[in-house]
């Protein structure tokens, strides 16, 4: 238990964020909350028993303990879910050791078109079930269900598509060698690609249905097995999705689902020597724990981390009012709980006033509100922990010497509302500047040359997405190229896509999710060579 225990003790310093506490006042405006009923489906689904999915079977934590899922809108419990720990972490990795270390077990005798059907199936079930899974979402993480209904669920169901494809064309190479002190012999050496084995898999809150799925589907395609844990604040969907697998055919123990906190059954997953990859998706700080932890077994790692990414907008922008628009959903999408948001606005100076008035227009204009009501255009953060974090930024930056242009505050006195929020004059020292801070909070700075805001973009820990508003191709091209950013948008932002790779530079993370990249994180090569 030492390293564990360390885990542990780094968690309670780090939380929840004391230094942004309790500085200054972030004031509360009013916001009328509708109450709002889940259908009957959704009624039922949430009083069941929310079990652990281990070796097939769906059943409660050894420990018998469980843990309250809230509505993000409201605060109130809308659901118990089993919560896991190292006992049900350890049951999982075994069943899925049992499954991977089988070559008679169904799985392993599959071909892989055979799997390739089954995971189509899975995307064919997500559709089906396309209303469900957006109201689950939306109930659960807080966001506008219709903004579920035309992001999460289908780009979900899409991963489940492109992978059943990649099933069948995981190819090795065949290699012409010449083995300098063998000269007359003749070899035939070749590449095989295997699954890697048991892999843990740690996914956010913030999409949630999509994290899972980012996750599964190679997972899938190359033959592992899985134990996944989803995000303690938003464990529904992925509790659905482990129906789905079911459903569609995926062989018992091949999936296995614990619910559970980060420190009580993430870091054991983590540490596990029984587990061969682990993939996280969460904060830097807990990416830099999971690489430590992995140094028991020297596991696979890869990580998706934060990020602050720049949006630069050039003044040669031929449709201005469309820039002001992008940039706004570039922030404010997903309430920006996203970790390619595009939180760092760089306008050059000629158009500054006009884009920083726009997109201030654009936050007041959001309608607030819960997920599930009509119009709602921007829902609650996730948690009161969120709420505190983001507010405590707010604070923050006003007390280092920033100005609100639009937004500041928190709203209404229940659920966990932020207005979406637009801040000038800052510097770059400021935490707001330099931070992640996962809320719908933008800091808007002018610049005017373009090698100062190639240098600024780049001036951070992080690199994960840069955006460039240009009609310019020249400067375009010559600027995503210097950008240290694993994604670069060019007059469009949060355009994803199963096929284009997602990963991070410097600190937002090793590896890449989607596209044929991640499938090599996902298997080994093995070389074989035949004397003939
Ligand atoms: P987190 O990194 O603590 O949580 C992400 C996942 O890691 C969850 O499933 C959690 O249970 C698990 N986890 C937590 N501690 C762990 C540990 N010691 N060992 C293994 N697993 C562990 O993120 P959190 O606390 O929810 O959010 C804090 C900040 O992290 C956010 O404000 C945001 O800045 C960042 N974040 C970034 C995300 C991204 O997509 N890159 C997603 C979520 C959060
Ligand atoms: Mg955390």
């Amino acid at each position: 238990m030492g390293p564990l225990a360390d885990l542990h003790r780094k968690r309670r310093v780090t939380e929840p964020h004391p230094q942004l506490k309790g500085i200054g006042t972030v004031s509360t405006a009013s916001l009328e909350i509708p109450e709002i009923q889940p259908s009957p489906r959704i009624q039922s689904f949430l009083s069941g028993a929310k079990q652990l999915l281990i070796g097939g079977q769906w059943r409660n934590a050894a420990s018998g303990e469980t843990f309250p899922v809230f509505n993000p809108a409201t605060g109130e419990t809308i659901a118990k879910v089993a919560a896991g720990d190292a006992v049900d972490i350890d049951a999982a990795v075994r069943a899925a050791r049992a499954v991977f270390d089988d070559p008679k077990h169904a799985w392993n005798r599959m071909t892989p078109s055979q799997r390739g059907r089954i995971i189509w199936k899975i995307g064919d079930l997500l559709l089906e079930n396309l209303e469900e899974f957006a109201e689950l979402e939306s109930l659960d993480n807080g966001k506008p269900v219709g903004v579920a209904q035309v992001a999460d669920v289908p780009l979900s169901a899409d991963i489940f598509h492109y992978m059943a494809g990649w099933a069948t064309k995981i190819e090795g190479n065949t290699i012409p060698i010449s083995v300098p002190y063998a000269p007359r012999a003749e070899f035939h050496a070749f590449t095989l690609r295997e699954p890697i084995g048991v892999v843990g898999q740690i996914i956010p809150w913030n999409f949630p249905l999509l994290m899972a799925a980012w996750k599964l589907g190679p997972v899938l395609a190359t033959g592992n097995t899985v134990v996944l844990k989803p995000a303690e604040q938003t464990p529904l969907t992925a509790l659905r999705l482990g129906e789905l697998i079911q459903e569609a055919g995926v062989p018992d123990g091949v999936v296995n689902i614990v619910t559970g906190f980060g420190e009580t059954a993430g870091a054991p997953l983590a540490a596990h020597e029984g587990v061969d990859k682990i993939a996280f998706t969460g904060s830097t700080e807990v990416g830099k724990m999971i690489v430590q932890a992995a140094g028991s077994n020297l596991k696979k790692v890869t990580l998706e981390l934060g990020g602050k990414s720049p949006n630069i907008v050039f003044k040669d922008n031929e449709n201005l009012d469309a820039t002001i628009a992008g940039a706004a959903s570039a922030i404010f999408f997903n309430h920006g709980q996203c970790c390619c948001a595009g939180s760092r606005l760089y306008v050059e100076q000629a158009v500054f006033d006009d884009v920083v008035s726009g997109v201030a227009e654009a936050a007041r204009k959001i309608k607030l509100g819960p997920g599930l009501a009509k119009g709602t255009e921007m829902g609650p953060l996730v948690s009161d922990e969120q709420l505190q974090r983001v507010t405590g930024y707010l604070n923050a930056g006003q007390e280092a010497g920033a100005n609100i242009v639009a937004g500041g505050q928190q709203r209404g006195d229940r659920g966990y509302f932020v207005s979406p929020t637009v801040i000038q004059d800052t510097r770059e020292d400021m935490s707001i500047v330099r931070e992640e801070i996962f809320g719908p909070v933008v800091v808007v700075d002018p610049f005017e040359d373009i090698e100062e805001i190639i240098t600024r973009s780049n001036d951070t820990p992080y690199g994960l997405a840069a955006g460039i508003w240009t009609r310019d191709i020249s400067k375009a091209h010559r600027v995503a190229r210097r950008l240290r950013a694993g994604t670069v948008w060019v007059n469009c932002y949060n355009i994803f896509d199963s096929a284009m790779p997602f990963g991070g530079y410097k600190q937002s993370g090793w590896g890449r999710e989607m596209g044929h990249e991640v499938l090599d994180l996902y298997t080994e090569t093995k070389a074989v060579c035949i004397g003939l």
